[in-house]
């Protein structure tokens, strides 16, 4: 990040993830421009320092104006809930799958070279997979619009890579936690509905028997991640190399149980809250578990937050503990 210089583009820069992402760059001197809806993100949460243009991805008139004279682009802007696109499939799919070709369009655009782009895939990509742990050559299944979409987006990303010359990288984020992550939707992710219900002293449930797992991996990782392939392809660019679509999975290969992270949870907190178990979730899946192994050979990165230290980070944020 060091010598890049430049402006850098972050779609959905107002949300959970990309606010993380917005800091760091500025932190490290970066220029940052936002382009984001407000949809789920908040203005206030991104550094003053960053440059927020208020507009839609899937517009090319936002886009063009907010991809002037931008170095290089992280491209975060989804609904990024599985469920909420199951509700508005139509919708999502214009964000999800149309913001994507909207943003690589315009990276094409640029002269004389198109510009670089690290964008935000997801494990969904996977479905229920056969083999554990879950590499990047494992045939994808996605059993939702929301992973069918992030699909649609990468299979673009390689023919624009071959045909356009637009270099990118898809990240396939697996479960993501941290500071910052939105406990009160519908569609909030385990972490933080039982971080914030714990450390309120209320109960939590689990639905099923507890014992499927995840690979949570915390956002300050995350944003390494996004960081390190950015720059990297903007270094290629500079020395003109080849354009090429690389997906790369970003998780811990680690598997954690619903019931441990219960249990660890309840720990850290010191919570009396209790855990009831209720049904299992229709469609839910069982096991999901990601070979880190690519992202340490194309990146030179591993996930090394480990789970308690993540976890502790995202109950010290917490405005007021009540356990
Ligand atoms: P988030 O909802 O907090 O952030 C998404 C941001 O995009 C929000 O600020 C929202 O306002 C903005 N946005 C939505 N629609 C938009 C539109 N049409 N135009 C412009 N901006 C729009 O979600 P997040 O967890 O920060 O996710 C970031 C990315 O990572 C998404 O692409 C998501 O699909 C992906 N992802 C996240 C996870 C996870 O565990 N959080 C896992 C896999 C993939
Ligand atoms: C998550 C993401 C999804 C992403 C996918 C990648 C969220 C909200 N969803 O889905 O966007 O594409 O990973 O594979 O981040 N659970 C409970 N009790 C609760 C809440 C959840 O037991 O109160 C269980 C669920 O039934 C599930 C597990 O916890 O078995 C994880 O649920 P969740 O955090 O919603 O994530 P995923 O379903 O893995």
């Amino acid at each position: 990040m060091d010598e890049r210089g430049g402006t850098i583009l972050v779609t959905g820069g107002c949300g959970f993830i990309g606010t993380h992402l917005c800091h760091a760059l500025v932190n490290a001197g970066q220029r940052v421009r936002v382009l984001d809806d407000l949809s789920t993100g908040r203005a206030g949460g991104i550094p003053e320092a960053a440059e927020l243009i208020v507009g839609d991805v899937a517009d090319p008139v936002a886009v063009g104006e907010a991809m002037a004279g931008v170095d290089g682009i992280v491209h975060l802007a989804a609904i990024a809930s599985v469920a909420r696109c199951n509700d508005d499939w139509v919708a999502s799919h214009r964000t999800n799958l149309t913001g994507t070709l909207t943003i690589m369009a315009a990276a094409r655009a640029a002269a004389p070279v198109p510009l670089p782009v690290v964008w935000a895939s997801s494990a969904a990509i996977y479905g229920a997979a056969r083999a554990l742990p879950i590499g990047e050559r494992t045939a994808p299944a996605p059993l939702s619009p929301y992973g069918a979409d992030k699909l649609g987006g990468e299979l673009h990303g390689a023919a624009a890579a071959d045909l356009f010359g637009i270099a990118n990288t898809a990240l396939r984020f697996f479960n993501v936690y941290g500071p910052g992550q939105d406990p009160h939707s519908p569609y909030s992710g385990v972490i933080s509905i039982f971080a914030d219900r714990l450390s309120r002293g209320e109960g939590i449930r689990i639905d099923g028997d507890g014992g499927q797992t995840r690979d949570f991996v915390y956002v300050g990782d995350v944003v390494r991640a996004l960081d390190t392939a950015l720059d990297r392809l903007m270094r290629r660019r500079r020395l003109r190399r080849e354009a090429a679509f690389d997906a790369v999975n970003v998780c811990t290969g680690r598997p954690v149980t619903i019931a441990v992270l219960a249990e660890t949870l309840r720990a850290l907190t010191g919570s009396r809250g209790s855990i009831a178990y209720g049904a299992p979730r229709p469609g839910d899946i069982r096991d999901s578990v990601g070979d880190a192994s690519r992202m340490h050979r194309l990146l030179g990165l591993r996930a090394e937050t480990r789970l308690e230290d993540g976890l502790r980070a995202l109950i010290e944020a917490r405005p007021a503990k009540v356990a």
